[in-house]
């Protein structure tokens, strides 16, 4: 089976010990403890899926977490939210992260197209913050730029390089335009 084709399925919470140890591994300077990566999975088990790799360092080779949040205001890094905002309008896509020794073979299309059916499917927007220049890959999957919509502040504990990115889903659209 081609890396592409393998299969994502939903997250256990036996599988955190190895998304928190490569999450580690694939973004250093954003460090988010295990709690976080439990809260969401107890919250939107639907919106957090790994794709497992015997043959990789942790078991696994990629995860993906995503959960409703209210449009332009993702929570910040590291928090445990304990529960979903009632306002929340779109699905946020949390984080998406492929070992660096399965990378550059499409293996992550298959966690994004299923996180932005589930979000075709009951939001009005998936939303991220793209950091490390990855826009052009969310591009491919409908994502547009929209620094309109999110306070600079908000951004500022993801780098410089930080940029939230919007793709409208689903009918209800009246909450997309520009923040006032
Ligand atoms: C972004 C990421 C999830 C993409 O996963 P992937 O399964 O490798 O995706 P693809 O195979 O479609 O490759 C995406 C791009 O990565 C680049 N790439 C190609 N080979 C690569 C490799 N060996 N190592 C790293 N990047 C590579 C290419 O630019 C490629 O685009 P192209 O196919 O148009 O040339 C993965 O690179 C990753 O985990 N990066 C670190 C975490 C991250 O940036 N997450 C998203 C934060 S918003």
């Amino acid at each position: 089976m081609g890396v592409a084709e393998r299969p994502w399925r939903r997250m256990r919470r036996n599988d955190v010990p190895a998304v928190d140890g490569l999450g580690g591994v694939v973004h250093p300077a954003f460090y988010e403890r295990p709690e976080v990566f439990l809260d969401r999975l107890a919250l939107f088990p639907e919106g957090a899926l790994v794709c497992d790799a015997p043959d990789a360092a942790f078991g696994i080779a990629g995860y993906a977490i995503a959960y409703p949040a209210p449009l332009a205001a993702p929570p910040p890094l590291d928090t445990v939210l304990g529960r979903l905002p009632a306002d929340a309008d779109a699905l946020y896509i949390h984080d998406v992260a492929v070992d660096p020794a399965f990378r550059g073979r499409g293996l992550s299309e298959g966690a994004v197209w299923r996180l932005v059916d589930l979000a075709e499917a009951r939001f009005a927007a998936a939303t991220l913050i793209s950091i490390y220049g990855t826009p052009p890959f969310w591009r491919r999957f409908g994502f547009e730029q929209r620094p309109d919509l999110i306070d600079p502040e908000k951004l500022a504990s993801y780098g410089g390089e930080a940029v939230f990115m919007l793709r409208p889903c689903g009918a209800q659209t009246s909450s997309l335009g520009p923040r006032t």
